[in-house]
């Protein structure tokens, strides 16, 4: 049930920043932070108390679809947190800022760790790492979102160095959409021209792409092979995207414009065989400004895997299922998530306690991180996350639910059925959740 903590301020700043303890905070941008673009009343303070006391914490936000310094720099605007603010009293490093690239992450941040190896983010917890394969810096991707031409930069900004929008795909090929396409006009100013042309001849399928279907016989240095899409933020255009989608999961070893019929049987086509599609964000519905929430990312994704269910055998694993092998799913509350959000928390506590903790803050660093607090106000998503990820990983993430955002508490004492996943505690706002945390560490 609800905890109540009153309206009291955050104490204020003692002279010298203490040593830290063991514990971090993880905030959800959406529904705690902000509303929209609006500020939630207190969002700021509790983030300044924070950093003042040197208690380490991320954004951990299943937005995106902005490169990661204009988002913090929007949101620094916003919050008004000032970008150079410090702890006072510390005696050595110099100055981190309160939100920095170092201490944010949102859906797509951990596309990042698949430049290299495309199997990155299968990383399980203890340091085992998946095996290796290879990377996606230099192979072909396809990615869209709310503006597939800002995404694209996202990407090369990254590192991808060939990524290809739904765009170029249909201005090099209007053929592949058979209606008139709502966006037009963007899509015909941000086309670029695709790397390699389709597998395709005179508008048919190219003598290679029917028979024998040898894999040999397809050839990835004439024809455009797209090795992975990525699905960044929310698409606008779902009717375009989930089809190129469909096109990809059937196309044989993701030469676009071929059939392979093995994608539509009980089995599949096994992952590494298909071009693979990345979701950055499950959540179904997340709080905006209307007074009942709206459809996210998780919306898109459940369209494009309600289509390709008609198309497959019935037998076929659901498209997003692990079985099903084809698609990864990012974001809260999946694992691969919480577990790059917690090796990316561990080096900014490092890096802040060193840099404002003096030897205290040096010595403090050295011990492991014991809890992290996640604030958010999606059971689906923040919630649930945490407690999954607690319940089969060392640190122990407290899930902590706020009122200012999907979560409707009226709904909540109206039906036993409503809260799927308990938090650890409900309270009124981030500020709240705060002063909760703070609390319980005594
Ligand atoms: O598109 C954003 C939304 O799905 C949720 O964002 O910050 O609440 O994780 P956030
Ligand atoms: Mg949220």
């Amino acid at each position: 049930s609800r905890i109540e903590l009153g309206q009291r301020r955050l104490q204020s700043t003692p002279a010298t920043a203490p040593a830290t303890p063991p514990f971090a905070f993880a905030f959800d941008i959406d529904g705690v932070l902000l509303h929209v673009n609006e500020p939630i009343p207190g969002a700021a303070e509790a983030l300044r108390h924070l950093h003042r006391h040197n208690i380490p914490f991320i954004l951990l936000t299943n937005g995106g679809g902005r490169y990661e310094a204009d988002r913090i720099a929007d949101l620094q605007q916003r919050l008004g947190l000032d970008l150079h603010a410090h702890v006072q009293g510390s005696d050595c490093g110099g100055p981190l800022p309160v939100l920095s690239t170092a201490n944010f992450v949102q859906s797509h941040t951990p596309f990042q760790e698949l430049l290299d190896n495309a199997a990155g983010l299968d990383r399980k917890a203890g340091g085992a790492a998946a095996a290796s394969l290879a990377g996606l810096r230099d192979q072909t991707i396809l990615v869209t979102g709310s503006d597939a031409s800002r995404i694209r930069i996202i990407a090369e900004k990254y590192g991808f160095k060939s990524v290809v929008t739904p765009a170029d795909i249909l201005a090099a090929y209007p053929a592949i959409y058979p209606f008139d396409p709502l966006l037009k006009s963007v899509y015909a100013a941000t086309a670029r021209p695709l790397p390699k042309p389709l597998l395709l001849e005179g508008g048919k399928l190219a003598a290679a792409a029917t028979t024998p279907f040898a894999a040999d016989s397809l050839d990835a240095s004439k024809y455009l092979r797209i090795a992975a899409a990525f699905v960044f933020n929310d698409p606008r255009d779902w009717a375009l995207d989930i089809q190129l989608l469909t096109d990809l999961l059937q196309a044989r070893r993701g030469f676009l414009g071929t059939f392979d019929p093995a994608s539509l049987s009980a089995q599949g086509t096994t992952p590494n065989d298909g071009a693979r599609l990345f979701f950055s964000n499950s959540d179904l519905l997340w709080a905006t400004t209307y007074h009942l929430p709206r459809f996210g990312q998780g919306a898109f994704s459940a369209a494009t895997a309600g289509v390709w269910k008609q198309m497959v055998s019935p037998a076929q694993p659901p498209l997003l299922s692990p079985e099903n092998g084809r698609a990864t799913l990012l974001g809260k509350p999946h694992e691969a998530t919480y577990l790059y959000a917690e090796r990316k928390l561990t080096r900014y506590r490092e890096a802040l306690l060193k840099a404002h903790g003096g030897q205290a803050g040096a010595a403090a660093a050295a011990e492991p991180l014991k809890s992290v607090y996640m604030v958010g106000d999606n059971p689906e998503s923040d919630i649930a996350g945490a407690n999954q990820f607690s319940s089969t990983h060392g640190t122990d993430w407290c899930s902590v639910l706020v009122e200012t955002g999907v979560y409707d508490p009226l709904l909540d004492s109206a039906s036993p059925d409503y809260l799927r996943h308990r938090p650890r505690a409900i309270v009124r706002d981030v500020a709240a959740a705060v002063r909760w945390a703070l609390q319980r560490e005594g």
